[in-house]
């Protein structure tokens, strides 16, 4: 059966790292708003140049651009048969887009669950690492709150298709959880 999950969770929970991880295994596409946000920044495409200050900002891109762009890469081929969505949607305006256009958009959605404390650690220590521009203390607080404020409510929204998932431990040790949720459902 095509799975056609969603991984939700606080920025630093840990989504980039664990879906890379999750399509390896079940050998679907990976997703990423955030990365197909950040190729075009750094390509400095239109879209880039309209999406570069609103993440620096740590604020939500436009409903608009994101349906856009997730609209048609699930159009593409290797779509056909499942994907794992990580970060999006993001709010529940982006949540009913994807039930217009897409039936059955989502089977599962995952949700990792990690403190503030340590997610704040994680980004300020991939700060240190790799530079990326929303990864300070100001923007970190404010990607957590817009998190709580607009995609907290997914998990309403999505109900029984909800996994909760503990995030914190290693990489592996939250790998071996969600494999095991994934496969029970
Ligand atoms: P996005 O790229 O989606 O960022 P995010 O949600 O803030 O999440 P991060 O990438 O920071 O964290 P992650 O949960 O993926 O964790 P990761 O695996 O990287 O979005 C960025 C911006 O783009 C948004 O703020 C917004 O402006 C815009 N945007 C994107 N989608 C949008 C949408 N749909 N609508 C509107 N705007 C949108 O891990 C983080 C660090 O922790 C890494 O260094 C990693 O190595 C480390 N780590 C991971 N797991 C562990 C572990 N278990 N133990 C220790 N370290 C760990």
């Amino acid at each position: 059966m095509a799975r056609r999950i969603l991984l939700l969770g606080p920025p630093g929970a840990g989504k980039g790292t664990q879906a890379t991880m999750i399509t390896n295994a079940l050998h679907v596409p990976h997703i990423s708003t955030g990365d197909m946000l950040r190729a075009a920044v750094a390509a400095g495409t239109d879209l880039g140049r309209q999406a570069e200050s609103v993440m620096a900002a740590g604020e939500l891109v436009s409903d608009e651009l994101v349906v856009a762009i997730v609209d048609e890469r699930l159009s593409q081929n290797d779509a056909r048969c499942g994907y794992l969505l990580d970060g999006f949607p993001r709010n529940v305006a982006q949540a009913e887009a994807l039930n217009d256009s897409v039936v059955n958009a989502i089977s599962t959605v995952v949700v990792l669950s990690v403190d503030t404390e340590e997610v704040t650690s994680r980004l300020m220590h991939r700060a240190a690492e790799e530079g990326r521009v929303d990864d300070n203390g100001a923007t970190i607080h404010r990607r957590l709150e817009v998190y709580t404020a607009e995609t907290v409510p997914l998990v309403e929204f999505y109900g029984s298709a909800v996994l909760e998932i503990d995030g914190m431990g290693s990489v592996d040790a939250v790998f071996s959880r969600i494999m095991i949720a994934l496969a029970k459902s």
